[in-house]
């Protein structure tokens, strides 16, 4: 186990911010970090993980012992007439899983398509897009409690998971949460058959009307959905952003025919439990913030959702921008939108 000290993280989020971890330490296995967790002296301090640093801010240098998950390794486990059970260490990229579970065969991820970060990452916030989520291909997950070393496997009740939410975000001050509790190592999905596209969210299937196939098969939409993705979202590699910066607001019926009456262009969407989805990139850019910025922190211009690094923009910079955006949303709207990563 090599315990590195003042390591840079520029490179390990993908806002590019500029910070450093006091301590660093490379988790490649569970023996690693049952390594750590014997050793008093690491095993004393606070921690924190990092996946692939796709949705965190990080506002200063990070104190707590940063553990980097580098858990590698995808396998097919098993395959039956029901379907296909695939397992990913928590350190492979999830775009990188996604296209190899295609090009095995196995289709079912491929409205995920191009979501920056890393597979163990993919189940704490419930990842999401054109109308899957990661719960609805989820199997179970294996994970190491940091205090004790004691290894678990969640299913999915276990996971709790909900709109950009799961157990892995939730204080456990507050009840079962387990956030800085564990450390998930391996995921297994469950990809069911037969294999029928997911469509219904208006742009994709505008995609796969234009593209003249009957039937679209699996790698189509793929590539629909890496089409979409690249027009639309700026590329972290070149622009450091944490994708959609706030969750889309739920609100009741009631609330909304009043916001309507008010704001009869609203983007809304009515759920399957009635409430209704507003849409928050609406509600920002008729606030008039596509393309501002505060210092080098900027809303994106062709997504009102993502805000981007222009330089070198500070945490702060980046939570000075989002109090400003959430502070003119509450009141024209009287909605507080909720940021969708982790601020550190
Ligand atoms: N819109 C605007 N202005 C904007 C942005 C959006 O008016 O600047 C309106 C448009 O009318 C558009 C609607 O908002 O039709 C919805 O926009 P979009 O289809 O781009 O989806 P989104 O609600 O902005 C969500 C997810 C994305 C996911 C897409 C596709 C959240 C917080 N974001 O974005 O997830 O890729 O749907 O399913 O739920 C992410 O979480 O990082 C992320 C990128």
């Amino acid at each position: 186990m090599l315990v590195e000290k003042n390591v840079p993280l520029q490179d390990c989020n993908t806002f590019h911010i500029v910070a450093k971890a006091h301590t660093l330490v490379r988790v490649g296995s569970e023996g690693d970090l049952l390594a750590l967790i014997g050793d008093p002296e690491l095993a004393a301090l606070p921690k924190f993980v990092l996946g692939g640093g796709s949705n965190i801010v990080l506002t200063g240098d990070v104190k707590p012992l940063v553990l980097k998950v580098e858990v590698m390794g995808k396998q097919l486990l098993r395959e039956n007439a029901k379907g296909w059970v695939v397992e990913a260490g928590a350190g492979e990229s999830w775009h990188g899983l996604v296209a190899w579970t295609l090009d095995q065969g196995y289709p079912g991820l491929e409205n995920l398509a191009m979501i920056p970060g890393t597979v163990g990452a993919a189940p704490v916030q419930n990842i999401g897009a054109y109308g899957v989520e990661l719960q609805d291909r989820f199997e179970s997950l294996d994970a190491v409690d940091l205090q004790t070393g004691r290894r678990m496997t969640l299913d999915a009740a276990q996971c709790r998971f909900g709109y950009r939410d799961s157990v892995f975000k939730q204080s456990p001050d507050d009840g079962p949460g387990l956030r800085d509790r564990v450390l998930i190592t391996r995921v297994r999905f469950f990809l069911p058959k037969p294999w029928k596209p997911v469509l219904g969210y208006a742009e994709l299937d505008r995609r796969m009307a234009q593209s003249g196939l009957d039937k679209p098969c699996a790698r189509s939409i793929f590539d629909g959905v890496c089409a979409i993705r690249s027009a639309k979202l700026p590329d972290p590699a070149v622009l450091g952003n944490a994708g959609s910066f706030f969750k889309n607001p739920t609100v009741t019926l009631e609330q909304c025919a009043d916001i309507i009456q008010r704001e009869p262009r609203i983007v809304h969407y009515r759920m399957a439990d009635g409430a209704v989805k507003l849409a928050a990139g609406w509600l920002i850019e008729a606030c008039g913030w596509k393309g501002k910025s505060v210092g080098n922190a900027a809303v994106y211009e062709r997504q009102a959702l993502v805000l981007v690094n222009r330089g070198q923009a500070t945490g702060g910079e980046v939570m000075t921008l989002a109090r400003a955006i959430q502070t003119s949303v509450y009141e024209r709207f009287g909605i507080l939108l909720e940021p969708e990563p982790v601020v550190v």
